[in-house]
């Protein structure tokens, strides 16, 4: 079939709502969009693991050390749930990994900010949690089978993160005014960067527009930031946090709040590496790298010895 006819039922079947599966017939650029989009989005897991893994050992108590130790676990098993999303593609886990140790890839801007007080804890787990739901949850319904269903067992425990920090920030909102000073600190440092984590305006997005024609992507980058803005206003205000934006203002015309314009240099320098921890970042996962490197050939080991004892006894049950 000529490769015009099967970029046609390719495009009926996403029409259609089929999902694709991995042995399914695809146009080249849909498994490149979506090995870029999967494995920058299992980067951003591993990495978000470090700001949070920062406060594991200065947790106020022992059970926020136990959530704090359950969530960090959470996203080491996203990222490698998504990894292996990626795999079915035919992508290589080492060599994404080594595009994100090399500063090819990406990994979300978000993760290159600092974790000062124990409050950003909270504000990541209600913020940027819940802003990953936002994404996560349209993502549920993507064409790719294989990240859609990764998707849904993501989604179930990042309700749980989000829940968790929510619940930080009320008990510091409600605590001593040195508390709520903390918590409202946090959210003045954290809300921005949290806007920041859903993309470009979709005017200035390279990928939205075909994502959203092989529904990729189900909402563009501007509706799921309106979304989040809209749902996290409320919250702010229940536990007497004020949102750092002097231009926010809801709008009964249209329904959804009026905020104030990113500062989308600071992003795009954040995105190129320029942000405060994205050195850190890297170096730190670079290390990992090197001190997991005898982990990785003892399983290779192990598992070429498996495999060549298995075609031992199989000869010899043959003979
Ligand atoms: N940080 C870094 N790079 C970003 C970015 C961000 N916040 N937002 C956009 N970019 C990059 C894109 O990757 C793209 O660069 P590339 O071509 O080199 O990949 C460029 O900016 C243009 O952006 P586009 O809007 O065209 O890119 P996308 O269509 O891919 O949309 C996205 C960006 C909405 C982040 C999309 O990639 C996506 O939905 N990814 C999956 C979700 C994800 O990765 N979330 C990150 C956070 S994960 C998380 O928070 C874990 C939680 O447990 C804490």
């Amino acid at each position: 079939m000529q490769t015009h006819d099967l970029e046609k039922r390719f495009q009926e079947k996403i029409d259609a709502e089929i999902k694709i599966e991995p042995k399914d017939w695809m146009p080249d650029a849909y498994r490149k969009n979506l090995i870029r989009q999967i494995s920058q989005h299992a980067h951003s897991e591993v990495v978000g693991m470090l700001p949070e893994g920062n406060w594991i050992t200065r947790a106020p108590s022992l059970r926020r050390k136990l959530i704090l130790m359950a969530k960090v676990q959470d996203e080491a098993g996203h990222g490698l749930y998504l990894y292996s999303a990626a795999e079915t593609l035919g992508a290589s886990r080492d060599d994404l990994v080594m595009d994100l140790l090399n500063g090819k890839a990406k990994y979300s801007s978000i993760f290159n900010y600092p974790t000062l007080t124990w409050a950003d804890i909270g504000a990541i787990g209600w913020l940027v949690d819940g802003a990953a739901i936002m994404n996560q949850v349209m993502l549920t319904r993507t064409s790719y089978g294989p990240y859609a269903r990764a998707m849904v067992r993501i989604c179930k425990e990042e309700s749980f993160h989000q829940r968790q920090g929510y619940e930080i920030m009320l008990t510091l909102a409600k605590g001593s005014p040195e508390q709520k000073a903390m918590a409202q600190d946090a959210l003045d440092r954290w809300w921005w960067p949290s806007l920041m984590m859903f993309g470009p305006h979709d005017s200035e997005s390279t990928h939205s527009e075909q994502s959203m024609k092989w529904k990729i992507k189900r909402k563009s980058n501007d509706e799921l930031r309106q979304a989040f803005v809209d749902a996290t206003v409320p919250q702010a205000e229940l536990i007497g946090l004020k949102v750092p934006d002097p231009d926010l203002k809801w709008n009964e015309e249209r329904g959804h709040y009026d905020f104030g314009e990113i500062n989308w240099d600071e992003f795009w320098n954040v995105v190129k590496g320029h942000g405060p921890c994205n050195k850190q970042r890297l170096d730190t996962r670079r290390k990992a790298w090197e001190d997991g490197a005898w982990v990785r050939e003892a399983a290779m080991a192990y598992a070429e010895k498996k495999a060549a004892r298995r075609l031992q006894q199989s000869g010899e049950e043959a003979a």
